[in-house]
């Protein structure tokens, strides 16, 4: 959680990028890549071409991902052809700027092949690994998650901020799972624990879109091991614009070890209950 504190927006550094100016591409990239991921939907709900997969039997990738993972590189490539870029299906580029783009064309990428509608393009700014920019799209709701460091978050243009609840007990908590079975069986007996403490869980399957759901108040509150840095980037910088405290579970920042989101008042609270069931010490 500290280096949101590197960024002043009262002292701006000069040879920094306008963190408004990056979240209005943001905007536009993801914009533009879930609307091309919207026209694709079809083609791919009918199996052509099949959806493969990747890290494991359960974990896939379509056309889809990879076409709009091109399309956002493309678009980067002609505004910001010096910034470097890294991308879940493989985009990777080392620029010379500082400023690196974090990109995951589907967040979500089952949903999407299953035809839920709760997936995202997801894209997130940072300059010499401070995050300044995320940009969530949801293309089946049109609603748009956007924040720039220093400046707020919005949903649909309109500011948005945490919940404000503090008890575990009422809290709604979403959550997600990763795709191997051993990490599985490990976040099924800290939910196990958890799930009698808390009002209830939710698990709607994009971490990108969790992390904005905190930032709304959709939910209280969102942890889970095992993230990619493309899943939570965007997320992390609009929950964190709303006021949602978003670390691990080590008194640090946000990491794939692990990710956990809510309100000041009941950060710690769910925190301590995840540590008390060794959720960073499972697969
Ligand atoms: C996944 C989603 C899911 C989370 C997984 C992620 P993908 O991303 O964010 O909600 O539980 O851990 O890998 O594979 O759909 O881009
Ligand atoms: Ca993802």
């Amino acid at each position: 959680m500290s280096d949101p504190a590197q960024f002043d927006p009262a002292q701006p550094d000069p040879a920094q990028p306008d963190p408004g100016d990056l979240l209005e591409l943001a905007c536009r990239l993801a914009v533009n890549a879930g609307d091309q991921i919207q026209d694709m939907r079809a083609a791919v709900m009918s199996g052509t071409p099949e959806a493969e997969t990747k890290s494991s039997s359960v974990d896939l990738v379509t056309a889809a991902d990879r076409a709009a993972e091109a399309t956002i590189v493309a678009g980067l490539a002609k505004e910001r052809p010096h910034d470097g870029v890294l991308g879940e299906e493989g985009a990777s580029r080392v620029g010379t700027t500082g400023t690196r783009w974090i990109i995951d064309p589907i967040d979500g990428t089952t949903n999407y092949v299953y035809g839920i509608a709760s997936y995202s393009v997801s894209i997130a700014v940072e300059h010499e690994g401070t995050l300044l920019a995320g940009a969530v799209y949801d293309p089946a709701g049109e609603v748009l998650f956007a924040a720039a460091r220093g400046r707020g978050a919005t949903r649909n243009g309109h500011p948005i901020t945490a919940g404000s609840r503090a008890e575990l007990a009422t809290a709604l908590v979403a959550t997600g799972f990763g795709f191997v079975a051993d990490r599985r069986r490990g976040q099924a007996e800290v939910l196990l624990a958890l799930l009698p403490q808390i009002r209830d869980i939710r698990r709607f399957g994009s971490a990108a879109l969790d992390l904005c759901s905190v930032a709304c108040g959709q939910v209280d509150a969102y942890y889970e091991k095992g993230l990619n840095y493309w899943d939570y980037a965007a997320g992390r910088v609009v929950a964190e614009e709303a006021g949602v405290v978003v670390g691990n579970l080590r008194g640090g920042p946000p990491d794939p070890g692990f990710v956990v989101a809510a309100g000041p008042l009941l950060f710690e609270t769910l925190a301590d209950a995840l540590r008390v069931q060794g959720a960073d010490d499972k697969p």
